[in-house]
């Protein structure tokens, strides 16, 4: 049987490593047949990840979206349902940061952070979740952060974004618990992707790397179905960074 994995964010860092991560593992196990709907702006990036992941057997279809758009919200869920009937999970991953001190912060900088990781994330998961309820099965996964639970000087707009998020994420177990769904909480620390824009070699010594991320939502995805890991912490083995 197929499972249908819709995944956000995809083309890049932590997104790209969970499309790798379903891959590799079904690679190893002919069981496990992941179909991955790949989504994220910039067609070019998941058009070749697809691409990477048919290479290594799995189904990948990339569907260009942008989640902080209802309209393409509705798309990307019609398309994907059209071609496949159904969603076995769900991966919030997009997110953005804009890190700067609090005072510099602009309303555009609060609007699009707000837009992609609180109104995109709940929209989204909004047009899914009916479609698990219904069927009474099902797994959504929430990339939060550390910064969903402490607070970092540079963070107060991705923070105050994150917090939103958890507090998504446990008013939705509420729903999820009734039917059978999992929902899983994401918070890694600081990994190295292109959010960071150019870290330096010293800064990236102190990071985790996507694939880090990755490996563990795998596992989480294939627990037996008795089974939720309802929250995964990952920290950088030396603590967060800016601490
Ligand atoms: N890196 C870290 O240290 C870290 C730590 C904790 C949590 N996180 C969280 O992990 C998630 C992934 O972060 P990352 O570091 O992998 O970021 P990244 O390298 O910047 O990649 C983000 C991905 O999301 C896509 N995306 C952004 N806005 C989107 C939108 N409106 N609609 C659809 N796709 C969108 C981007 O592609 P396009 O721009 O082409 O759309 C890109 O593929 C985020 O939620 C982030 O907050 C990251």
């Amino acid at each position: 049987m197929e499972d249908i994995i819709l995944l956000t964010g995809a083309g890049k860092g932590i997104g790209k490593a969970i499309a790798l991560g379903f891959s590799s593992k079904a690679k190893g196990d002919p069981s496990f047949n992941p179909v991955l709907v790949l989504c994220s702006r910039s067609y070019g990036d998941i058009a070749s990840l697809a691409e990477e992941c048919e290479a290594l057997g799995t189904k990948a279809v990339p569907v260009e979206a942008d989640i902080a758009r209802l309209d393409s919200i509705d798309r990307l869920v019609a398309k994907t349902l059209q071609e496949f009937g159904t969603v076995d999970c769900l991966i919030n991953n997009a997110g953005v940061g804009r890190f700067k001190s609090f005072t510099e912060l602009t309303e555009q900088d609060f609007d699009y952070t707000m837009s992609v990781n609180m109104k995109g994330t709940f929209f989204l998961t909004q047009k899914v979740f009916p479609v698990m309820e219904n069927r009474r099965s099902g797994h959504i996964f929430f990339i939060t952060s550390i910064a969903a639970e402490t607070a970092f000087k540079s963070s107060s707009v991705y923070s105050m974004s994150k917090f939103g998020q958890k507090g998504l994420v446990e008013a939705l177990r509420l729903y999820a618990k009734e039917c059978n769904v999992k929902i899983t909480n994401v918070m890694p620390g600081a990994v190295y992707t292109p959010m960071w824009g150019d870290a330096g070699e010293e800064l990236k010594e102190m990071m985790m790397m996507p694939e880090d991320i990755a490996g563990p939502i795998v596992d989480a995805y294939l627990q037996p179905s008795r089974t939720s890991v309802e929250e995964i912490v990952l920290r950088p083995v030396g603590g967060d960074i800016n601490s």
